[in-house]
């Protein structure tokens, strides 16, 4: 079975931007793949944070992650500070990654404009994310459009270890290529580009049925659409359309389709029907978030069992690496 290596940060609670973007396909990928997927707890203090912060969003992180369907049976599911081979590695990838290749990183130019003093940490980002995958030796990484250009990166990085420590028709480290997520990206509930906390756009994988529709009421629709008795047009409501695509059953889908345009149904019709087949799908995994929330050593034990299996792999590769380098 091919391997791949997928990461999130802690945020916290999973967002359904998260959950449909990203997560759902990790689900879908574990029974394909042998499968390792980290709460990347590293990248995360690059940024100004609290310690007690960071430890509860990593824990909602993971709650979240097994709520939504992240079976610790199927893949290995682990907090990354947890496997210290990944610091290691990272440190060896800083020695065979070109200084220009990061400053050039679009991520990179964006976070440091934002700060008065930028801390090396922001600039080595994607040198952490090349460890991460390598070391497991993963081929493939399912993320999104916006990680493209880290794993092109990661392609440098592993190639320039392979041209200096590996026999030149064995390349020890593969080549990660990005496997796209195959879901079109989710629009914010206020119309904007991307569902993201920052934006305050989101409806999180948790909230109760009342938070939810408190947020879907009021979302952007057709803006041609004043009167319930105007045709509305579902391309131009890219939010409400989007979700209905995301969770409704075909048949719904089709029907929002010409009601919307027949002015048979208002728009808080059509979000009530949104609302139901959301709540079918987020359900289940409410109560799997609230039943883990009560019981943490389940919790715990799928970590710890995650990590157990990652840092076998990551033992491997690091001894391997070092055999290669003249280290110990
Ligand atoms: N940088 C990724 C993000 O912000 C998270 C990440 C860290 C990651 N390490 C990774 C993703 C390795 C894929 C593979 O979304």
């Amino acid at each position: 079975m091919p391997r791949i290596f997928s990461g999130i940060q802690p945020s916290g609670e999973l967002h359904i931007g998260n959950y449909l973007g990203a997560i759902k396909n990790w689900v879908a990928l574990q029974a394909q793949y042998e499968s390792i997927f980290s709460v990347v707890d590293l990248h995360a203090i690059t940024v100004t944070y609290t310690p007690e912060d960071l430890r509860r969003r990593t824990r909602e992180m993971a709650i979240s992650l097994l709520a939504a369907g992240v079976d610790p049976q199927q893949c290995a599911l682990f907090v990354q500070s947890a496997v210290p081979e990944h610091a290691e590695l990272q440190w060896i990838f800083n020695t065979v990654t070109p200084l220009g290749e990061l400053e050039r990183q679009t991520q990179f130019k964006d976070k440091a404009s934002r700060q008065e003093q930028v801390m090396a940490g922001i600039l080595n980002y994607p040198v952490l994310q090349a460890a991460d995958i390598l070391l497991y030796l993963a081929d493939r990484v399912p993320v999104g459009e916006d990680q493209v250009q880290h794993l092109e990166l990661s392609r440098v990085i592993a190639r320039n270890w392979n041209s200096r420590f590996a026999p030149a028709d064995q390349p020890y480290f593969p080549e990660p290529q990005p496997q796209l997520t195959p879901t079109r990206r989710i629009v914010g509930l206020d119309g904007s580009a991307k569902m993201s906390k920052s934006l305050n756009n989101t409806i999180g994988l948790l909230e109760t049925p009342d938070e939810m529709w408190a947020k879907l009421r009021p979302a952007v629709t057709d803006p041609a659409r004043v009167k319930k008795s105007d045709p509305g047009s579902p391309d131009n409501c890219a939010v409400v359309f989007g979700l209905h695509k995301a969770f409704s059953t075909q048949e719904t889908v089709a029907e929002v389709e010409t009601k919307c345009r027949g002015a048979a149904w208002g728009c808080v019709d059509c979000k009530k029907a949104l609302f139901e087949h959301m709540n079918a799908e987020l359900t289940p995994i409410r109560s799997r978030a609230q039943a883990l929330a009560e019981q943490p050593r389940l919790v715990d034990d799928a970590l710890e069992s995650g990590a157990e299996k990652a840092r076998t792999i990551a033992r491997q590769t690091m001894a391997h690496v070092k055999e290669q380098m003249g280290l110990a």
